[in-house]
């Protein structure tokens, strides 16, 4: 069997927090249109709750990222590699600022652009992630 390293931690916890903070965001979407039928007093503590799992799991996925940053030689990538890591890190910082838009907000506007814009962004820094990887260096 192969063995683990330090790089197989490190995008691990990169691509598990990664998961938890998109798929996490579709889950909530899939529940929220029928618990607001059904119990709209309860969407509060399950936004709530959620954040309480997503937001640390978004607090590892920059810190990895940035470990990930340390460990590939930016400066001896391809410019393609560079501008796709350039876009990808925007594409993160947006879906985080969207995303606290999205759970700070009071206006109906700011809810629906800010959450449908954290979960846009976030699929693209994910897609952007695997390009990445896929074509390494
Ligand atoms: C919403 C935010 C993010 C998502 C969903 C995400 C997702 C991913 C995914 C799925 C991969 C591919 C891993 C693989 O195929 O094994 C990846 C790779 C990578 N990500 Fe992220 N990422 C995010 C934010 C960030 C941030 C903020 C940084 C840097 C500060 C970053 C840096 C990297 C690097 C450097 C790689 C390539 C690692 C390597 O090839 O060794 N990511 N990301």
């Amino acid at each position: 069997m192969l063995s683990p390293t330090a790089d197989t931690v490190r995008l691990f916890l990169h691509v598990i927090a990664a998961s938890i903070w998109v798929g996490g965001q579709f889950v909530v979407a899939g529940i929220v249109p029928g618990m607001r039928r059904t119990h709209p007093e309860a969407l509060k503590t399950m936004a709530q709750g959620f954040g309480r799992v997503a937001w640390p799991a978004f607090g590892v996925v920059v810190i990895t990222g940035m470990w990930s940053l340390m460990e590939i030689e930016i400066q001896n990538t391809s410019s393609a590699y560079q501008a796709t890591m350039l876009l990808k890190i925007g594409f993160a910082v947006v879906a985080g600022i969207a995303a606290a838009i999205h759970a700070a907000g009071k206006s109906k506007v700011a809810m629906a652009v800010g959450g449908a814009l954290g979960a846009l962004s976030s699929v693209a820094a994910l897609f952007l992630g695997v390009l990445l990887r896929a074509n390494g260096g």
